[in-house]
């Protein structure tokens, strides 16, 4: 699956950068990857819950939200209600993942767990029952357009084999400086659902970059 992340857009005219993406054919994203940031948790500010539910209206491509902010316990779940189809938080703004997946999976999105790339993932294999997607961050957060950073293609290694011999539902996400020269080596590693700003975005033509990297993706 590819999710092109609306960083990297014009803001300004975000129905028709979504529209470049929604299809025809392998033109089509699989999900719009919404990039939340609130300057604390994160040193950035981007965009909050009224233009989600704009974008809601704009377009029907499934709404990935990435919230990259302090307490998701009080803010990730009002997302969900909005008509997100995933809402994903990260591990290290809160104290109890668990009980905030329960939150947003009640308020009718996907829950998913996002873990930064020095954040080990072992202390949560425990919790990760409770989520539909695990996000692991390829590059710090905060920025489009970083360089990918290949170390956390253990981490994927990891989850995959855990996933395939425990059977349990949950899909790998890869989010940060995935691009034409990135995506074969994570894919390799056992990603399902590969985020994509600035390669999407920045290329002349953005439905285009979708099949050329879903198309690399699965080679
Ligand atoms: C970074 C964001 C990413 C960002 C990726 O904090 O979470 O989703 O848009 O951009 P690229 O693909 O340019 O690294
Ligand atoms: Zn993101």
């Amino acid at each position: 699956m590819i999710a092109p992340s609306i960083l990297s857009a014009d803001f300004a005219n975000l129905a028709a950068e979504a529209k470049a993406v929604s299809g025809p054919g392998d033109r089509r994203a699989d999900w719009l990857h919404v990039d939340v940031m609130d300057a604390h948790f994160v040193p950035n500010l981007t965009l909050g819950l009224p233009i989600v539910e704009s974008l809601l209206k704009a377009t029907d491509i499934p709404l990935d939200c990435h919230l990259m902010i302090e307490d998701p316990g009080r803010w990730a779940p009002p997302y969900a209600e909005a008509g997100a189809h995933n809402v994903t938080f990260h591990a290290e703004a809160t104290d109890d993942p668990l009980a905030v997946a329960r939150d947003v999976r009640a308020a009718g999105a996907k829950a998913g767990l996002s873990i930064k790339p020095g954040t080990a993932l072992e202390p949560y294999l425990e919790v990760l029952r409770g989520f539909d997607t695990l996000l692991i961050m390829s590059v710090e957060p905060g920025f489009g357009g970083q360089s990918f950073i290949p170390e956390v293609l253990d981490k994927v290694r990891t989850i995959r084999k855990i996933i395939d011999s425990q059977d349990l539902r949950l899909l790998v996400e890869i989010d940060g400086g995935i691009n034409a020269d990135t995506i074969e080596q994570a894919a390799e590693a056992g990603v399902d659902c590969f985020v994509a700003g600035s390669a999407v975005y920045g290329a002349d033509d953005p439905g285009a970059a979708v099949a050329a990297l879903r198309r690399q993706a699965a080679s």
